[in-house]
């Protein structure tokens, strides 16, 4: 998504037109009689609201607040008619005056901050930009939870105020929870990275920050659907999607093969994190098939899953005009446009961006092919949840919001805060930090030294305002600049020389090259996994003839084989700084000159650029295939040697670990021996008599209970992030090397000390998911691994 911008550019006249009959009917609220931007926004169900339209509000009982919100969504649809249903199936929904039910535009972004890229959202000279957070891969390398809720909150309150000011909607399709599969994955930037886990915990924190309105989340009823909404958040793409465009293989025509143990794994677990613990109210399913079928159009999927299994509070949606890529792309079982939304529509898909639903839905219940029924039980999912955000009875406590809350100073010290947290130390011998006395002239080079639209990625809006590096620079000595490169693509060598030059005078030298949106972006995935054009030879010829020491910053989001400069000894430091937002090089030159002290750690494993000879981006599963030699997928599953390992990261500090345990067992009542599970052993191994057990048969309320005590040994203060692993008991085959279970990122004063507790479920610490796709606890010694085999302890399960 976007795939076909031109349909959709319709809805937002539509969509503007009508937010303003609806401002213009209200005559209490529009108390400023100033510029129209600055008019109070107004509700549905507002009585006067109905008295200019000439109805009387309290006949209609949707409008009743004694009633619940199910109750007031079922009698809207039943005064509706077919004919007026289908028109509120799509993104740009058409409303019923006749009921006084205004039009609304379903379609909003804000996946590191409000974007325009939906046509429920736009800036203008009234509000000219929102901030703009680093793109999520970088947020991700923060690993810190309460970051993520708390760029979630920030960015609800500017969505609020620009609804407010009528320029934005309420329901924003964020985050994109895909996993990275592959490091050739063109998304990469939008998402939290390769491990499932900490994508779900991020989906997690990211959609209570936008959803969750403070002071409420207790007030939870029995009901969930009663719950408040700041704003709608919505997880995407559902699922098993990350192929984008690969040699000719695009996500329109992709057929994704997916062993169901990957399903349950790796694809969905992110999601049903993100329903059950995040408690979403909207999934969007996604372009490709899985198995044949579009995701789009399969119940087992949608209803039987997200909604029966997971019990989704809220919406499904299609990803836009999926719908019409089943019938015209996928050309699934030869449907016609009939069949198609009549097979999307039992499958459980409430909502389409696009058209297909608003124009075929009516020919598809009179045809026989589906039951009106379908439709009313997706439209009660969609007035629920905009009740829930007060679009029918106002919000009374976001009302105040406007102008002054967006690109507020605050919002814009925690977008340089995240890109810090972020940022990764990938090498320094001996280099970093600089010194500003001793770098007072430092030379800026390299293609993103003066980076400005790239350190905001995609799905983004209209920044406050750029700080480029050489800008954050500037804060620290006198800063030349040289572009070294053209371009990213850097494909002529005539800057190089300049740029030597510059590096030759300097006291010091920084290097900011990588990839941007021309070489990894949606609609676009990577073919090798180094530097483009002349990017290498320009960095190594800089770094020999540079007088100070160098440092290479790395832009990127999917990871680069740059071991030729991790083993030159002529760049002393290495930093990456995926794509740091509108404040990016404020927060590199910080890090560069030790104003903060990185901790930030890769969410994604850096490979060497064979890595891709050794498989195609078309193959899904995660484990090897020995077969057909590929090598296994993401740190679970890859054993071969690396460019930087997931969660790798340094800092200017030293930190040690020691550990305390309460108990490293754990006995637990198998009921029926008959019950238990068989495993697959290697030769060597000794088949234990009770090898695994399924999850489900288990009472798990046991914890794995420790403490990590952190030591910043060093002279500096710093964060850091604790990494806690489990690994399966030895010999087990066709299982992960190991899985992250939990994580916490702690600031530790310089030689002092700082605990952090950690408890986790013994069934979710240790589980593995078994060739049939079943979840079991294996018997035997696991083993708890803190870091990079830091410190670690056995953990034992016993059945009996
Ligand atoms: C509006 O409808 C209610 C309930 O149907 C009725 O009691 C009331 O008199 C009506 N008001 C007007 C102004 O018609
Ligand atoms: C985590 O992020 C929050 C910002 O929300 C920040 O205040 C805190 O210092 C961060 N924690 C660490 C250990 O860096
Ligand atoms: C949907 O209907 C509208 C209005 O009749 C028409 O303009 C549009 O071309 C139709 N789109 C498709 C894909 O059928
Ligand atoms: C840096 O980029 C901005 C925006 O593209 C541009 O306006 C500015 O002139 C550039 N600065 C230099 C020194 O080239
Ligand atoms: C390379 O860049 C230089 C300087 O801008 C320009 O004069 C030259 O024509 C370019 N060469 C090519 C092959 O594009
Ligand atoms: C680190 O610096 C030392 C001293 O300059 C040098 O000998 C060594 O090769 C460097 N190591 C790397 C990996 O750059
Ligand atoms: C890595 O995995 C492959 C395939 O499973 C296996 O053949 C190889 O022995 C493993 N290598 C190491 C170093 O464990
Ligand atoms: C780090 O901790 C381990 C055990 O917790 C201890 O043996 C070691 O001496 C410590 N190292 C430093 C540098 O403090």
């Amino acid at each position: 998504m976007p795939q076909f911008t031109t349909i959709t550019f319709i809805f937002l006249t539509l969509c503007t037109a009508t937010i303003a009959k609806l401002d213009h009917s209200s005559s209490s609220s529009s108390s400023s009689s100033s510029s129209s931007s600055t008019k109070k926004y107004t509700y549905v169900c507002d009585a006067s609201r109905y008295a200019s339209l000439g109805l009387n509000v309290s006949s209609f009982s949707f409008c009743d607040a004694s009633l619940t919100y199910e109750e007031r969504a079922k009698d809207l649809v039943k005064r509706m008619v077919l004919h007026e249903k289908v028109r509120q199936l799509g993104n740009g929904a058409y409303g019923v005056p006749r009921l006084g039910l205004p039009k609304y535009e379903w379609w909003s972004e804000a996946l590191h901050g409000v974007s325009n890229v939906g046509p429920g959202t736009f800036f203008d000279h009234f509000v000219p930009g929102a901030t703009s957070f680093p793109t999520v891969i970088l947020m991700a390398a923060a690993f810190n939870e309460s970051l993520w809720k708390s760029i979630g909150q920030a960015v609800s309150t500017e969505a609020r105020a620009m609804y407010n000011l009528r320029r934005a909607g309420l329901t924003f399709w964020s985050p994109n929870i895909n996993v990275v599969r592959d490091p050739r994955w063109g998304r990469a930037l939008e998402t939290p990275g390769e491990d499932p886990f900490v994508v779900g915990r991020y989906a997690v924190n990211y959609v209570r920050g936008l959803q969750d309105v403070e002071g409420a989340d207790h007030r939870r009823t029995a009901d969930p659907n009663q719950r408040p909404l700041k704003v709608s958040s919505c997880c995407k793409h559902y699922a098993a999607y990350d192929v984008d465009d690969w040699l000719g293989v695009d996500r329109l025509h992709f057929d994704a093969r997916v062993r169901q143990q990957d399903m349950e794994e790796t694809f969905l677990r992110p999601f049903e994190m993100c329903v059950k613990d995040g408690d979403v109210s909207s999934v969007m399913c996604s372009y490709n098939r899985v198995d044949g079928i579009p995701t789009c159009a399969d119940p087992n999927l949608l209803k039987d899953t997200i909604r029966g299994e997971w019990d989704l509070h809220g919406y499904i949606v299609s990803d836009c005009d999926s719908i019409q890529v089943m019938v015209d792309d996928h050309k699934f079982l030869d449907d016609t446009n009939e069949d198609a939304v009549a097979r999307t529509l039992k499958a459980g898909l409430d909502l389409d961006c696009g058209v297909y639903y608003t124009n075929f839905t009516a020919g598809a219940v009179a045809a026989g092919k589906v039951r009106e029924r379908e439709i009313d039980t997706s439209l009660k999912y969609l007035y629920i949840v905009l009740m829930r955000l007060g679009f029918f009875d106002g919000s009374p406590e976001f009302k105040s919001l406007g102008k002054d809350d967006i690109c507020t100073k605050a919002n814009i010290e925690l977008a340089t805060q995240a890109a810090k947290e972020g940022i990764v130390l990938l090498k320094n011998n001996r280099t970093l930090p600089l010194s500003p006395h001793q770098a007072r002239n430092i030379a800026v080079v390299g293609p993103h030294a003066n980076a400005t639209e790239a350190m905001i990625g995609n799905y983004a809006g209209v920044p406050c305002r750029y700080t480029a590096p050489i800008d954050g620079f500037s804060r620290y000595g006198v800063v030349t600049y040289k572009e070294g490169c053209g371009d990213i693509a850097c494909k002529n060598e005539s800057f190089i020389f300049p740029a030597m030059k510059a590096a030759k005078r300097a006291d010091a030298t920084v290097i900011l090259a990588g990839l941007d949106l021309s070489v990894e972006a949606e609609g676009l995935d990577r073919t090798d996994l180094v530097l483009p054009g002349y990017q290498t030879q320009f960095i190594n010829q800089v770094a020999e003839v540079a007088k100070g020491p160098v440092v290479l910053v790395i832009l990127s989001a999917g990871g680069v084989d740059i071991s030729f400069a991790k083993e030159n000894p002529n760049i002393g430091g290495i930093l990456w700084a995926g794509y740091p937002g509108e404040e990016g090089g404020r927060a590199i030159a910080d890090v560069v000159f030790g104003h903060y002290n990185p901790g930030g750690r890769l969410p994604l494993t850096w490979h060497k650029a064979n890595y891709v000879d050794m498989l195609p981006m078309t193959s899904m599963p995660l484990r090897p295939v020995p077969s057909l030699g590929y090598p296994g997928r993401t740190y679970k599953f890859f054993n071969g040697s690396v460019v930087y390992p997931f969660g790798y990261g340094l800092s200017y500090t030293r930190f040690n670990y020691s550990l305390s345990t309460a108990k490293r067992f754990v006995d637990l009542k198998v009921e029926n021996l008959d019950y238990c599970r068989d495993l697959s052993y290697n030769h060597n191994t000794k088949r234990p008599p009770c090898p695994a057990t399924s999850i489900d048969d288990l009472d798990c309320r046991h914890d794995i209970d420790f403490e990590v005590e952190v030591t910043n040994t060093g002279h500096r203060d710093g964060s850091d992030v604790v990494l806690v692993y489990s690994k399966p008991p030895h010999g087990i085959l066709g299982t992960h090397i190991k899985q992250l279970i939990g994580f916490e990122r702690v600031f530790v004063r310089k030689q002092s000390s700082q605990k952090v507790h950690f408890k986790i479920n013994v069934c979710k610490g240790l589980e593995i998911v078994d060739y049939a796709a079943n979840h079991v606890l294996p018997s035997g010694g696991h083993s708890i691994v803190i870091g990079d085999d830091v410190v670690s302890f056995p953990f034992q399960v016993n059945f009996s």
